[in-house]
């Protein structure tokens, strides 16, 4: 009997471990566990997708570190979060009112600027492959925030982007960046007294056991980018490679195309809990809120850069958008 290579034995599948800091029943959690059954399906077994949801393995800042460490393969944060790692172009997806529209939103991450945007993430030793929406976001607090006015000296959890520090500055809330995982217990504490997210967000996190008062107000986008560790990625089998692209395109479509109805499924439940009351700003309304917190696209210019915020300018009028 010859030793070595014992041909019965199949070879070790390659593990992709994605991680993310969301619960499995939201916009994101849903796609990657899309994702996982097409790349194990369409690699046959090649490949194993492990899925860490809610920071099982790393909160935001930490889950970075990993990915260029390679201790994970996969993550998909908040575009808000790169900038601790030096790609600070990403928060032009913060700004407030920045994007009129869906179509306008996807019109950039789909086209030339999204694409450079993903490139700049290469130096860091990461790919981007894909941008998954969730969608825009609401504000919440332990107290009605119904104009502007209403945020003085309000405590106001944020992620880790300089953009969402100077939009709540705006409106004279304190920011603090709290991670997502902390958030929950920071609110009901009362280490802070409000925060900002997509209703899917703040349904699964049971933020509104702890918020008594929501403003759908739609001022800002929240939305990811798919990632990968660089050399883990150039290193797979080609084959390998291309069947994962196609895995990750395919559950891309079906991510952008649940977030919605996933928050508005999640606005309903917390509607239907009745712990929150949540204010439907009227236009006249919102009206104050774009006066107030425009200034941040001009504060912001020299951090995301004004080319960047001009193309995106240049997408919307693309669709009848003016400034
Ligand atoms: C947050 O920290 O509020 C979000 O980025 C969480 C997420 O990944 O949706």
């Amino acid at each position: 009997m010859l030793a070595g290579c014992d041909m019965s034995q199949p070879a070790r599948p390659i593990i992709i471990k994605f991680s993310h800091v969301v619960a499995p029943d939201t916009p994101k959690g849903k796609a990657a566990a899309y994702f996982k059954t097409l790349a194990e399906a369409r690699t046959k077994g090649r490949v194993k997708v492990e899925i860490y949801p809610n920071s099982q393995l790393y909160k935001d800042k930490e889950e970075m570190e990993a990915l260029q460490l390679g201790a994970v393969q996969m993550l998909a944060p908040s575009l808000a979060k790169f900038g601790p790692l030096g790609v600070k172009e990403f928060e032009v997806f913060d700004l407030p009112y920045i994007f009129p529209s869906k179509e306008v939103l996807r019109s950039v991450t789909e086209g030339p600027v999204g694409l450079g945007l993903l490139k700049k993430l290469e130096p860091k030793g990461i790919i981007g492959l894909a941008y998954w929406d969730n969608g825009f976001k609401i504000m919440s607090a332990n107290r009605p925030l119904r104009t502007p006015d209403d945020f003085k000296g309000v405590k106001m959890r944020i992620q880790s982007s300089k953009v969402l520090d100077s939009q709540m500055r705006a409106l004279g809330a304190l920011p603090q960046v709290i991670a997502f995982s902390d958030v929950y217990q920071a609110l009901r504490t009362g280490v802070v007294d409000g925060t900002e997210n997509p209703p899917s967000n703040m349904y699964t996190q049971k933020m509104h056991e702890v918020q008594t008062f929501a403003t759908l107000s739609n001022h800002g986008y929240l939305g990811y980018a798919v990632i990968v560790n660089k050399k883990f990625w150039d290193g797979l089998p080609p084959d390998i490679r291309t069947a994962l692209e196609s895995a990750m395109a395919e559950a891309t479509k079906f991510a952008n195309a649940i977030a919605q109805t996933e928050n508005d499924e999640a606005l309903a439940a917390m509607q239907a809990s009745g712990k929150t009351e949540f204010y439907p700003l009227p236009p006249a309304e919102a009206e104050a809120w774009r006066k107030a917190l425009l200034p941040v696209h001009g504060e912001m210019e020299q951090r995301v850069g004004k080319d960047l915020i001009q193309s995106i300018s240049r997408e919307a009028a693309k669709f009848g958008f003016s400034d």
